[in-house]
């Protein structure tokens, strides 16, 4: 018996080991003086008083316990993004999807479990717009050893900034169905940079030996668009994204989603100088945007004449799709010995969904300031626009509380149309509903995203939770049968957020080993907040570790809120 225990004993040990170590974290939500572009009297909301807010430092297969304190004007959650959270979504985050807000002057312990994730996530609010401050990076090392080589690592967060609160700036748009106001500055770890002309010396300024590689994590927390980035005259080798490896990508301008991370090296080989590291919009729609760029300076040591003005990279222009499109197809997934790719064959569950901006017709007795002054901006995913619940559907679902959620929503588009074709004939409303998806355990699952040609079309970075998964294919126009033969299903890249081309379409594969439920949503924030949602609620197999874990003790309260 004695030998038995202690044999038990050192088992869970060494299981302990293999499982990595718990890290524990204290995030405090709270309004923070940030002097910006020459506004001294602003607040806003942020984690520790920091934007863009906290690193988390942790090794492959940690668990992190992150306390959460809201001491903020009003409640929030906070998601880590890209984190699996295997069989836990309790912690995931979205609001009235996973749980509800954490009340002023409360805590939520959140519980945030790694297990294949390794490279670059982030964690941000996932309460209205409050993200647009409430974000920081999750770093994830690998046990043993990197599969390229570098010098020294460094994080890059591009973020949104905005002239007044943000969380008020959606609460009126949604309530006029007007558009909500364009963000005023793109900021490289919280700096806006040198292009704007109130930036009184807030530049991201990274200092560099001749000969050293550097190894950039960048991570795009921006709210509303897609960005391009290159330095001046440096090749960048793209290595890794949302937190896996990719095969090494030589290429000298980038593109990145809101959502994505991409892990990039750059060798320091050019003479000694300053030179201009860029952010620049990718616009691809008609909608009202942020036409800004967002400049920083990659720049030698050494002797040289350091008040000459540094060199500009030559980036695609702000509407170049074909520029998008070309770096976007190139990413493969590293698919070595050590990091394989495990890419689903036997799909059992074939899903298109269309990703359409909506208008809906304003309601009598309402004076409305979406298109034509006289409607109201609206998003769907197969015609539904959906509506978050006023408790969380997670809850609702491992309670059995009916009448929260419809657990309809459908495999195909209500109806077929030349999707990308002209489309003005037919009517832009949605149906307003919270639907969510059914999906049964290990089903091998295929979605084919398509875009249509309603209202301003342009790029959508959808982003799943509680999964990455294999982007097989990606195209113009509407997805044709005749493609699945062309798919990769050898080294596609392994990804949480895929940018679904303008009057395109992607398709995308997993195995939903992941019980629980998960929010999946277009990363461009006003789309979702127009109702460009949905919810997957992936079932339970029978064996023990096949369910989700039970919740912790404390949750945050669902009523009176
Ligand atoms: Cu960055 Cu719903 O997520
Ligand atoms: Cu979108």
């Amino acid at each position: 018996m004695g030998t038995f225990l202690g044999l038990a004993f050192t088992l869970t040990l060494l299981f302990c080991v293999a499982q990595g170590k718990v890290l524990y974290y204290d995030f405090v939500v709270k309004e923070t003086p940030i002097d910006m572009l020459c506004e001294t009297n602003r607040t806003v909301l942020t984690v520790n008083g920091l934007f863009p807010g906290p690193e988390i430092h942790a090794h492959k297969g940690d668990t992190i316990y992150v306390n959460v304190t809201n001491i903020g004007p009003y409640g929030v959650t906070i998601h880590w993004h890209g984190v699996r959270q295997i069989r836990y979504p309790w912690s995931d985050g979205p609001e009235n999807i996973t749980q509800c807000p954490i009340p002023t002057n409360s805590s939520f312990l959140q519980k945030v479990i790694l297990t294949e994730e390794e490279g670059t996530l982030w964690w941000h609010a996932h309460s209205d717009w409050t993200r647009a401050t409430v974000h920081g990076p999750i770093i994830i090392l690998p046990i043993t050893n990197y599969p390229y080589k570098f010098d020294e690592q460094h994080t890059i967060v591009i973020g949104e900034w905005y002239a007044r609160d943000t969380k008020a700036i959606i609460d009126e748009a949604l309530a006029t169905g007007g558009d909500p106001d364009l963000s005023v500055a793109y900021t490289i770890n919280g700096q806006p940079g040198d292009s704007y002309p109130c930036y009184n010396g807030l530049m991201y300024n990274i200092e560099v030996v001749r000969g050293k590689t550097y190894l950039f994590r960048i991570i795009h927390s921006g709210m509303n668009e897609e960005m391009f980035f290159g330095i001046a005259k440096h090749n960048l080798t793209v290595v890794g994204m949302d937190g896996a490896y990719v095969k090494p990508l030589k290429t000298n301008y980038l593109m990145i989603t809101p959502g994505q991370t991409m892990d990039v090296l750059v060798t320091a080989n050019q003479a000694p100088g300053r030179y201009y590291m860029v952010f620049s919009p990718f616009v691809d729609t008609n909608a009202p945007s942020n036409k800004n760029v967002t400049r920083g300076v990659f720049q030698y040591n050494g002797n040289y004449n350091h008040s000459e003005t540094p060199v500009s990279p030559e980036l695609p222009g702000f509407t170049n799709k074909s520029d998008a499109g070309n770096f976007t197809i190139q990413l493969r997934s590293l698919n070595s010995k050590e990091h394989p790719s495990t890419v689903p064959t036997k799909i059992t569950r074939n899903i298109t969904i269309t990703v359409s901006v909506n208008q809906q017709p304003c309601p009598a007795n309402k004076t409305c300031l979406g298109p034509g002054d006289d409607s109201m901006h609206s998003a769907s995913l197969n015609n539904i626009s959906f509506s978050a619940p006023s408790i969380s559907i997670l809850q609702a679902y491992y309670n059995n509380i009916n009448g929260v959620f419809n657990k309809t929503f459908p495999d195909k588009p209500p109806f077929v149309f030349d999707y990308t074709g002209n489309v003005s004939a037919l009517g832009e409303a949605a149906f307003v509903s919270t639907e969510v998806l059914m999906i049964k355990y290990n089903e091998e699952v295929e979605i084919r995203f398509q875009g249509t040609n309603f209202g301003a079309a342009e790029n959508h970075p959808m982003h799943l939770h509680g999964y990455s998964f294999y982007v097989v294919g990606m195209g113009d126009g509407n997805f044709s049968d005749s493609y699945v033969s062309q798919y990769n299903t050898v080294d596609p890249p392994y990804i949480n957020t895929v940018g679904l081309p303008k009057n395109g379409w992607t398709a995308i594969r997993f195995k939903a080993n992941n019980p629980g439920v998960w929010f999946m949503h277009c990363h461009l924030e006003r789309h979702s907040s127009w109702g460009m949602d949905t919810v997957l609620i992936v079932g339970e197999g029978p064996n023990k570790d096949q369910k989700m874990l039970p919740p912790p003790h404390h949750m945050p309260p669902c009523s009176g809120s």
